[in-house]
């Protein structure tokens, strides 16, 4: 797993209020689009792991399509008792009309 971004999609691809699930190196990431800031989180409820993909977004949270609760796509924050777990986020650049993703694991020591 390394450090660097990886590049996604278009900005034209994502429109205001829609999300779109990508692989990067064997992960799922929702690329979301809130009135034009793009933002990532990882595409897995941390309730019941239910994809995230496809949920309302509105004020800057995206609420999970099985269950309902919401989470906030800056801080990964979740609300109520089912959201106790954040989601995971990870660092966007818009490079010209390109959204680049990165995913910034901790590092593992192996051995
Ligand atoms: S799986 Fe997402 S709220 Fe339950």
């Amino acid at each position: 797993m390394d450090n660097a971004f990886h590049r996604v999609m278009n900005i034209g691809d994502l429109q205001t209020g829609e999300s779109k699930a990508v692989q990067i190196e064997g992960l799922s990431v929702l690329v979301c689009n809130v009135n034009g800031e793009y933002l990532a989180v990882e595409n897995r409820c941390t309730h019941q792991n239910s994809a995230l993909e496809g949920g309302r977004i509105r004020n800057g949270m995206i609420s999970c399509p099985l269950h309902g609760v919401m989470f906030d796509l800056r801080t990964g924050c979740g609300r109520g008792p089912l959201g106790k777990v954040p989601l995971r986020t990870f660092p966007l650049q818009v490079i010209g009309h390109e959204i680049h993703v990165g995913l910034q694991e901790p590092a593992v020591t192996e051995g």
